[in-house]
């Protein structure tokens, strides 16, 4: 058949999954009147950068190093879900504190605090476009029912590209938090550091959340949290609570995107993508 990009609704300049809610007004409401509170933690991202990744390890930094078999937006909801009445995740209002919550939302559009009782953290992972534009073409083609996508790895890398895949440009979401990455309580971390060396971004993770944790925790929530130790808990990350749906962890390597990249899409991405990158001091490996 043809190829089609998922079904998106905008809301603050960023293209979002249409089946999030009937109504974007309603979820644009709710995204403008969320009242953040001083020990809020919103782990942010570009869609399939590793979200899943930091929620995990937030968690764990929170529990004492427990590995629970909830699902993980059971523990961290996803704020652009959260009027969603399909997601079935726990009201994020009325979480208790410190409450964890992913997103996917733009510098710009994400809830802040007016005052120190308000202002909270946020923890940005950024992943190098290449592999991030895999992991995403692979979701959401296993996502295909809900988004109305059908799309080859041509089409999908195309949409990628010209920033009209879902959250539109990859480019501006992580410029738009690079330029932040000095401020007191924004922490920004790329996938491929953590790859190299889990534990010390676990204990720069603590640190940044104000819960420094002895040695022997931050050793076994890194290794709990490798790509294979977060496999031991499978289920936790299975989207729909169900093995035959979507998976929110892959493969979880550094540069798998050569298993899928032609030469001129390679360049085309170098071009149109990294190249924005120059002179901002962000560099990614590949
Ligand atoms: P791949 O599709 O390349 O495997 P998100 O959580 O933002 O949706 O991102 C999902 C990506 O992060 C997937 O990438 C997934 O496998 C990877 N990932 C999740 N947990 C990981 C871990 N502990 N180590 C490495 N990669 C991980």
């Amino acid at each position: 058949g043809e190829w089609r990009s998922a079904k998106t609704m905008e809301i603050m300049g960023l293209r979002i999954p249409a089946y999030f809610t009937d109504d974007p007004r309603l979820l644009y409401d709710y995204i403008v009147n969320f009242k953040t509170k001083s020990d809020d933690v919103f782990v942010v991202s570009y869609p399939k950068a590793g979200t899943t990744w930091i929620q995990e390890i937030v968690w764990q930094i929170y529990h004492n190093g427990e590995v629970n078999s909830k699902r993980i937006e059971d523990r961290v909801p996803f704020l652009e879900e959260a009027i969603n009445p399909k997601a079935s995740q726990p009201d994020i209002a009325s979480l208790p504190s410190p409450r964890l919550i992913k997103t996917h939302l733009s510098y710009e559009a994400i809830p802040k605090g007016v005052n120190e009782e308000t202002t909270c953290k946020y923890i940005y992972i950024a992943r190098n476009p290449k592999d991030n534009a895999v992991s995403n073409y692979k979701f959401l083609t296993s996502l295909a029912k809900s988004t109305g996508l059908n799309a080859s790895w041509e089409f999908s890398a195309d949409l990628f590209v010209q920033g009209k895949s879902t959250w539109s440009h990859w480019d501006k979401h992580v410029l738009g938090w690079w330029k932040h990455k000095d401020d007191a309580n924004v922490l920004f971390l790329k996938y491929e550091d953590l790859k190299k060396d889990l534990l010390s971004h676990v204990r720069m993770i603590s640190q940044f959340l104000n819960k420094p944790l002895s040695d022997e925790l931050l050793n076994r929530i890194s290794e709990q949290c490798t790509f294979n130790g977060m496999m031991k808990n499978a289920k936790s990350y299975l989207l729909r609570g169900t093995e035959d749906g979507p998976k929110l962890l892959r493969k979880g390597v550094v540069g798998d995107w050569k298993n899928y990249f032609t030469p001129e899409q390679s360049e085309r991405f170098d071009k149109e993508l990294l190249a924005k990158l120059d002179g901002t001091g962000l560099e990614f490996e590949m």
